[in-house]
């Protein structure tokens, strides 16, 4: 029970070995199991005793961010960015997206396998660690590579999607070959109706 912190870890909406072999259960057991509970922990230790301890989780996100309490914002972050990480992902994902989320992606990259391409040339040009994300502009859609933490929420903008690049997610099962993981989340893990739901 961890019911006495403030900053809880979500539940995994799926089995650790759910998601294999496009992500395997080694790598979720380290990526979740570890990393992102170890992003609560130090939240929780971070925060307790300030102004912090009393806002939601996407409120000390933005507000750290604006403060520049770095410390903070690193762990909030990556504590924000992995719930959208494991939330956007199902067993199985869906091949294509559709309605209007497949309108506007076809609007603003002219495609979907023009939107993959584009996305997947991002994440590589992401030096070291941080997150390709996919946000909502207005009626357009865009394409951020961000580093380390940093996500749309800190600067004003509406996630819909967001890959972790830092080499946790994906180095047990691609090595160094980042382009062939986020392709291969894109194309077979991605839940693209609960990426449409996100749209305002
Ligand atoms: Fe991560």
């Amino acid at each position: 029970m961890n019911d006495m912190k403030k900053f809880n870890l979500p539940q995994l909406p799926y089995g650790e070995n759910d998601l294999s072999p496009v992500i395997s259960s080694n790598t979720v057991q380290l990526h979740y199991g570890k990393h992102h509970q170890a992003y609560f922990n130090m939240l929780n230790t971070l925060a307790e005793g300030t102004k912090y301890n009393d806002m939601t989780l996407e409120d000390v996100v933005v507000h750290s961010f604006n403060d520049k309490e770095q410390k903070i914002f690193n762990n909030a972050g990556q504590a924000w960015n992995h719930i959208i990480y494991w939330e956007q992902m199902k067993p199985g994902g869906e091949n294509y997206p559709s309605g209007k989320l497949n309108s506007m992606i076809e609007d603003s990259f002219g495609g979907f396998e023009s939107f993959k391409d584009q996305f997947i040339q991002q994440s590589v040009g992401v030096f070291g660690s941080g997150w390709c994300w996919l946000v909502q502009n207005d009626d357009k859609l865009e394409i951020m590579g961000l580093p380390n933490a940093e996500n749309p929420l800190a600067h004003g903008k509406i996630t819909l999607m967001g890959i972790d690049v830092w080499e946790h997610a994906y180095y047990l099962d691609y090595k160094n070959v980042r382009p062939d993981y986020v392709k291969a989340l894109l194309e077979k893990s991605i839940n693209w109706s609960f990426v449409a739901d996100q749209l305002k």
